[in-house]
């Protein structure tokens, strides 16, 4: 079932970044092709996909959040071209396409990252059907989940990290960070949209953080075993650049097993929801399984 709910949610989510970025509303027409172009790069659209599913799990339909889904892969796209940007991980492919700043140059590719960051949180704003109290808790998710304690602060230790031997538990903070804050921001916000209550916005939380951790890991281990075609990206970009991920600090077999203890543990989570989280459970197992 999940593949064609999967295939259909993420025509949906395209269309309607497509028309968020409709370029008669952009100031300057080469930021809004440079802004378009990588967010319809394809991309698994992972985030939106939890969103909504963690709707669906505490009784909500995740379709009525589209506007909220979409933000939250313009943030991701956003970290995604600044991740690659010759400062950062220098990277020439994304999504099996150059990389944004290959196209349009570092300076462009730099601002096309802004902007999406800003107007994610507008996009977000303009979701419909939610109580205004319910808006201000979603904004608030996002944005700690995108700053310093989230995303950009996990970026940093990441960039820290560079050429050192660090500890497990920096390593640890550093996936949390770089990757877990916006598969748990997805999972809350679809979660708080739908009226969970907060025994199953815990639950659900419990599962984001394992579900994150198990990304990660799965990330690092396809930066090194990987086919770059299907994953559409360099294979072996950690190693150029010294970075120390769970490959290098553990092994590949440590490395494998730590994301199938995480993916056990998401599932676990799950439990009390039942059926409802059946999409939520064939989330995390595909993670196991996935070659890009
Ligand atoms: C890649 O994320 C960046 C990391 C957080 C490791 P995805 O693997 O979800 O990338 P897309 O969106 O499918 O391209
Ligand atoms: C970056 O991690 C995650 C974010 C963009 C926040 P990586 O540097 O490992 O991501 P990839 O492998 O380039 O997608
Ligand atoms: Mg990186
Ligand atoms: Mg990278
Ligand atoms: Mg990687």
């Amino acid at each position: 079932m999940m593949r064609e709910e999967w295939k259909r949610r993420r025509e949906l989510v395209e269309k309607t970044l497509e028309a968020e970025l409709d370029a008669p509303h952009i100031l300057d027409e080469t930021l809004g092709k440079s802004m378009l172009y990588s967010l319809m790069a394809g991309g698994k659209r992972l985030r939106p996909m939890l969103l909504m599913a963690s709707a669906d799990a505490v009784g909500g339909n995740g379709d009525d959040y589209i506007k909220a889904a979409c933000a939250l892969e313009m943030i991701h796209t956003y970290s995604l071209i600044h991740d690659d940007l010759p400062a950062m991980d220098n990277d020439d492919y994304r999504r099996g396409k150059l990389t944004n700043h290959k196209v349009f140059g570092a300076g462009m590719a730099t601002l096309a990252g802004d902007a999406l960051l800003t107007m994610a949180f507008e996009v977000l704003l303009r979701q419909k059907g939610v109580s205004d109290s319910a808006k201000v808790r979603i904004v608030r998710e996002l944005s700690v989940a995108a700053g310093p304690n989230g995303m950009v602060g996990g970026q940093a230790i990441d960039l820290e990290s560079e050429g050192k031997r660090i500890d497990c538990e920096t390593l640890y903070k550093m996936h949390m960070g770089k990757t877990g804050a916006l598969f748990r921001a997805a999972v809350r916000m679809g979660a708080i949209l739908a009226g969970a209550d907060e025994d199953s916005l815990a639950a659900l939380t419990h599962y984001a953080e394992q579900f994150g951790l198990a990304f990660q890991i799965t990330d690092d281990i396809l930066d090194v075993t990987g086919d770059e075609a299907k994953i559409g990206k360099p294979v072996g970009s950690d190693e150029r650049n010294q970075k120390s991920t769970y490959v290098t600090l553990t092994s590949l077999d440590e490395a494998k097993k730590l994301a199938s203890d995480a993916v056990t543990e998401a599932k676990t989570a799950l439990l009390p929801m039942g059926e409802r989280a059946a999409f939520l459970s064939e989330l995390a197992d595909y993670l196991i399984s996935r070659d890009h």
